[in-house]
């Protein structure tokens, strides 16, 4: 088996985040060196909680959890309980207090840390607003040379948040600029190809069958953030955008790929935060992204619902 990826997860938990750090938990194939948090769904504080919580439930007493930003780079903070709820983690109950403490050093400071001591094997995975990541690329300029890959959920060729932009871009699209444009090679997961991965009524089913601790945590986030997909956008069910980007480093043939020139909108009226993703090459820039388009859908529940048998069974233990 070829030697684990070693990844930084920058999150904002959020439902689909959780589910992103359940994969990540349960295959052999990704190394977590630390977990991030990021003011996004909600206020930092409760998506540093929400990480904890998880680490609980996972087992992941080895891997760091340091609290990030606060607030975006530039613009006022948007969060979005509508779509999480007040905790960002609405649905299960969670104890008060998590067993599992924040180390004491800024979220950014870790992601400089970890990145100059790798020898460039380092992947930072985003799934929510791009702020520590922008904030570590502006205090440490060296990271855009070490680092391996950026691996974003943000984005898209349409907005929810605006109809042209997606929440994690739009919240801090001064951040995305600077990621999108510091030279280290981003692969992009926007709405795009998570719209893709609905977490039907069947699957919901499927996922209810399994019976273990962490299966049955996953219904009740996705009996709640399904319902709140099915209200808010009329969906059949909700979609698992950030558990794409960890199924990407697992298996990347589950999707497929094109090279385009994506920029970021920090302007407009009505388009900021929008990612300009030019398909056509239209403006004969140099493609600066790798930009999924189309996912294998049986193939990525698979690994999915795999991931959650295995993980329940013994919860945090490397799988071969
Ligand atoms: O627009 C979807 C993204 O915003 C996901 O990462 C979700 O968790 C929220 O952060
Ligand atoms: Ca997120």
């Amino acid at each position: 088996m070829p030697k684990p990826k070693k990844i930084i997860l920058d999150c904002d938990p959020g439902h689909d985040d959780a589910i992103a750090m359940i994969l990540a938990a349960s295959n052999p194939h990704i190394q977590l060196e630390a977990i991030t948090t990021v003011a996004g769904n909600v206020e930092v504080e409760k998506t540093t909680l929400n990480a904890l919580r998880m680490c609980d439930i996972l087992g992941l007493e080895d891997v760091p959890v340091a609290q990030g930003a606060a607030q975006p780079l530039v613009r006022e903070r948007e969060i979005a309980p509508t779509i999480h709820g007040k905790t960002g983690l609405d649905g299960p109950h969670f104890p008060e207090v998590p067993r599992k403490e924040v180390v004491d050093q800024h979220a950014v400071d870790v992601i400089i840390e970890k990145v100059m001591e790798s020898n460039g094997d380092l992947y930072l995975v985003p799934t929510g607003p791009l702020t520590n990541i922008a904030l570590a690329i502006q205090k440490e300029p060296a990271i855009t040379d070490k680092v391996k890959e950026v691996v974003v959920m943000g984005g898209g060729t349409f907005g929810n948040w605006t109809p042209t932009a997606e929440f994690n871009i739009y919240v801090d699209a001064e951040a995305a600029d600077i990621v999108f444009n510091s030279g280290i090679p981003v692969t992009m997961f926007g709405l795009d190809i998570t719209h893709q991965t609905i977490a039907t009524e069947e699957i919901l089913e499927q996922i209810s069958e399994i019976g273990n601790s962490v299966s049955n945590l996953v219904s009740e986030l996705l009996v709640y953030f399904s319902h709140t997909y099915k209200e808010v956008f009329g969906f059949d069910g909700a979609p698992i955008h950030d558990a794409c980007t960890v199924a990407y480093l697992i298996d990347e043939s589950i999707f497929d790929f094109e090279k385009v020139r994506v920029d970021i909108e920090t302007e407009g009226n009505y388009t900021y935060g929008t990612t300009c993703v030019d398909r056509l090459h239209v403006t004969g820039r140099e493609p600066n992204v790798k930009f999924a388009t189309q996912l294998d859908y049986e193939r990525f529940w698979r690994l999915l619902i795999g991931a959650l048998r295995a993980e329940g069974s013994d919860p945090g233990q490397v799988r071969t």
